[in-house]
Formats: structure tokens, sequence, C-alpha cells
């Protein structure tokens, strides 16, 4: 059978990018290993884990949250199974979703493992071991990421006790005492579930800061919102070992600064420390594919390997390791391979944490501001001093917007707060059309709304706040 394009795997970069180019007339071809199309963003990452976020947020406050609102519950009771019913049944629904949409689109889709033969050609082995070869015109790599395990430690991740994201999301009792392995986006959030259900959680991180890499006031004030909530935090902590013990298992850490080790015991341990490039049986090397020193695809800024015809995107590239830079890398090639123009905006990809309250930013950090020498200016609103924040009893965090000292165009934007995921993209918007900080700032805001404290950020920025 012979295609315009195969596109190897069905996360959210491959399934995009399919639909993308079937939309643009192009033949396709997917290949996909799991039973279900979505990859892991739909089937264990994103999707179910926000199913929990947001069923384990009810149950936190309908156990402790409402008092002060005048609305009282008695015997609120845990039903993690029903819980768990509830993830599995979204993301059913996803997964069949993208289903409805390649039929839709009259892709066609192959179960079974993808492994390029060279330019044009991929074989397919479905898991009874039956092989087939298709050819294509194009070949999109796009196979994403597995967990990393930590750099240098021997883990055995057996789902149960010893765990990564995939067990976190499984579990089928709350463990009294967990501890989280890296500080960063799974461990925040998925900690946060298990905290919010009943676990003493310990976070052990090896920087001296909670999700490295971001705004490092968001950092700190973040850190003290998750201890508030009751997560302990060692910070400065490498992990040298995590073993199973007769009733659970221990986590061994030292100071990084140097220093005496600890060690710690657990009812289950979760592995958080980053995800590598998946190019396991892909027959990359055989086909002449080059990789990066970080065992990622190695591409140009149109997505093209080393070898002509076949592209590659998502977490298997270079780049943040998020869902929608995949599926906009999806898009792009897509269009780059019908002859179009296909582009991302690399400067303006938002990120977000989904904890409560949510951390959200897009662009630069303070940080890299001042790395890289550029003169800017910050502007701060919090939540405390805006009106719906105190209606709802959301008042914690604040915005801080970042615009050039110069040109006062925004440079970046940070939110730690309620709804600061949907929040985000008004300043995402903004950054796509080269705005400034005036322009949001005169920007009308509906009243009352969270938004309006990045309104008010804007201000502080370019002139002053009106509330504060
Ligand atoms: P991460 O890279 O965000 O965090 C891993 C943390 O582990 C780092 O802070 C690192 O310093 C720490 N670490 C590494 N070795 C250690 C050691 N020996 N001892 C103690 N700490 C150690 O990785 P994470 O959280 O596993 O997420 C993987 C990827 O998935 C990330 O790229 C993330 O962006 C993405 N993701 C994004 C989500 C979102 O956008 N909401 C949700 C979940 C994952």
């Amino acid at each position: 059978m012979s295609y315009d394009v195969i596109v190897i795997g069905s996360g959210p970069g491959g399934y995009v990018c399919a639909i993308k180019a079937a939309q643009l007339g192009l033949k396709i071809a997917v290949i996909e290993k799991r039973a279900t199309f979505g990859g892991t963003c739909l089937n264990i990452g994103c999707i179910p884990s926000k199913a929990l976020l947001h069923a384990s947020e009810m149950f936190a406050h309908a156990s402790h949250g409402m008092e002060s609102l005048g609305v009282e519950f008695s015997g609120v009771k845990l039903n993690l199974e029903k819980m768990m019913a509830h993830k599995d049944a979204v993301v059913k629904a996803n997964v069949d979703g993208v289903a409805y949409l390649f039929k839709k689109n009259k892709i066609d889709a192959f179960q079974g493992t993808g492994k390029v033969l060279g330019q044009g050609r991929v074989q397919v082995t479905a898991d009874s071991g039956e092989t087939q070869v298709l050819e294509a015109k194009n070949i999109v790599i796009a196979t994403g990421s597995d967990v990393a395990g930590i750099p240098g430690v021997k883990v055995d991740i057996d789902e149960k006790v010893i765990i990564s994201s995939t067990g976190g999301i499984a579990l089928d009792k709350v463990p009294e005492r967990l501890i989280v392995v890296g500080g960063g986006v799974i461990g925040l959030e998925l900690g946060s579930v298990w905290n919010r259900l009943g676990a003493k959680v310990t976070v052990v991180e090896y920087l001296d800061m909670i999700l490295g890499g971001m705004d490092g006031e968001v950092s700190r004030q973040f850190q003290r919102m998750l201890a508030k909530q009751g997560m302990e935090f060692k910070l400065g902590a490498k992990v040298t070992c995590v073993e199973k013990t007769a009733d659970g298992a221990k986590v061994t850490f030292e100071p990084v600064k140097g220093g005496d080790a600890q060690t710690l015991e657990a009812d289950a341990v979760l592995v958080a420390t980053g995800r590598k490039a998946f190019t396991d049986n892909l027959g990359l090397a055989d086909a002449g594919v080059a990789l990066d020193n970080r065992g990622r695809v190695e591409i140009d800024e149109n997505f093209r390997t080393n070898v002509a015809g076949i592209y590659a995107i998502g977490d298997v590239v270079k780049g943040p390791m998020l869902a929608h830079k995949a599926e906009d890398e999806g898009v792009a090639v897509a269009e780059i391979m019908a002859g179009q123009h296909g582009h991302v905006n690399y400067n303006a990809i938002p990120g977000v944490v989904y904890t409560q309250p949510e951390v959200a930013s897009v662009g630069k950090t303070e940080e890299e501001l001042k790395a890289a020498g550029i003169a800017y200016k910050a502007g701060k609103f919090p939540f405390t001093a805006n009106g719906r924040a105190r209606a709802m009893e959301t008042t914690e965090g604040f915005v801080k917007v970042l615009a050039d000292a110069a040109t006062d165009r925004v440079l970046g934007v940070h939110i730690v707060g309620f709804g600061a995921g949907e929040m985000i993209h008004e300043a995402t918007v903004l950054m796509e059309f080269g705005g400034s900080s005036e322009d949001l700032g005169r920007t009308t805001h509906a009243h009352p709304t969270m938004s309006e404290a990045v309104k008010e950020a804007a201000l502080a920025t370019f002139f002053k706040p009106i509330h504060i």
C-alpha cells in the first residue's frame, strides 16, 4: 500500500499531524503500537492525570474547603474505585474520539510497531508477529518519550510500590506515605493528587527549587502553597538509591552540597525525574537517521531529519516535552509536506502545571532575561487585591508581566493562581502578535474576573496598577 505520508505514533503530535495532512488532501497512514490511539498524553498522561486532579480537588474541597462559604458537608468519603473508573471513562472517550477523527478523515490506521526501513518504507509488526511493509513519499516520526528513570541510579519500577507516572494514576489504594523523587511537573501534579486523597507526601528534589526552570519567585511562592497543603520538601537532595523493603520502599538521598546521606521509608515511591525520547526498535540507525547527543532525533527548522523524506516532531525531538508543542509541530510539518509554510513560534509556548492553584507561564523568566543581559521592567499584581478572587476565596498567588525596558514588548508572563492555566492564553495571544504591556493594560477586561489581575499586572508594568 502506498501513501503520501506515514505517521509513526498517534500521540498529540502524530494524530494531529495525520488529521491536518488529511485535511490538506494527503493520503495518510498512522502506525500505533498501543491498542488505542492518543499516545502517552491521552492514555496514561495529561488526560487521566487531569481527571484525577479534578476529582481529588473536589474531594479535598468537600472535605475541608467550603465551611467559610456556608457549604457544610458531613461524612465525605473517598471511593477510589469510582474515581479511577471516572478516569478510565475519560480516557476511553478521548481515545475513541481520535479513532472517530481518523475515520472521518479517511486515515488508515495500522496497529503494530513501526520500523523505518529507509526512505519511504516502513515495516509494521503487529502484536501477533505478522509483518507488512507500507510505502510513502514522506515519513513522520512521532514516537514520543518514555520514563527516563533516575540518572545513574538503577531503579526497579514495578508500578505498584515503586511507580512512574503510569502507576501513579492507577494505585488501588491511597499510600499512607508517598515519596516523590523529582519536584518537576509530574511529581507535583501526581503528588498533589495523592496528598489530597490522604497520603503524606514528601518530595525529594535535586535542585534547590521546585519546577526548575520556572520563574524563581513563582517557584518559591508555589512551594509555600503546596507546603501549606501538607506536602513536605527536601530540596538540594540527590537521590542515590530507591529500593523495595518488606512493607514498602525506601529512598536514600544526600545533600547536593555534601554531607550525610538520609533514608526515608514509604509505602510507595513515585519516580518523576524526567522523560527521554523514545526511539527503541525504530530502525533509525540502519536507516541512517541521526540522533543528537541526548538521543533525540535531530531535525532542522523544517522538522527534516538528515534523511530525505523523513521528518520528526514532538517529544522525540528537541524542545519542551509538551503535548501542545507536539500538536503545533504536527500541524506545521503537515503544512510543509503539503507544500505550504508551516511554522511554530517557540517563544510563545505556554506551560501549565495543573495543581491547585495552577502555575502557568509563557515566554522568558526574570532569570533568563538577566542571564541574556536584556533590560526589562516587571509588573506584578496579587490576587488578594482582585474582587472576584475574594468572592471565590482564591486569593493565593499573583500575575507577573515582564516587558522589554526600551520597547515595552511583553517578553514573559507568569501566573500562579486559580485558573492560571486558562488566563495564560491572553498573554500568549498578545505575545504571538508582538504586543506591549500597554496594549494588554489598555484592553478592556470583564469585571469581576480573575483575568483583571493580568490587566493590572500589565498596568503595573508600563505605569501603575489601579487597585493596589
Ligand atoms: P521534570 O524534568 O519536569 O522534573 C524532573 C525533576 O527531577 C527535576 O527537577 C530534576 O532536578 C529532578 N531530579 C533528577 N534526578 C534527581 C535525583 N537523582 N534526585 C532528586 N531529584 C532528581 O520531569 P517530569 O516531572 O518527570 O516530567 C517529564 C516531562 O513531562 C517534562 O518535560 C514535563 O514538562 C512533561 N509533563 C508536562 C506536564 C504539563 O505540562 N502539565 C505534565 C506532566 C509531564
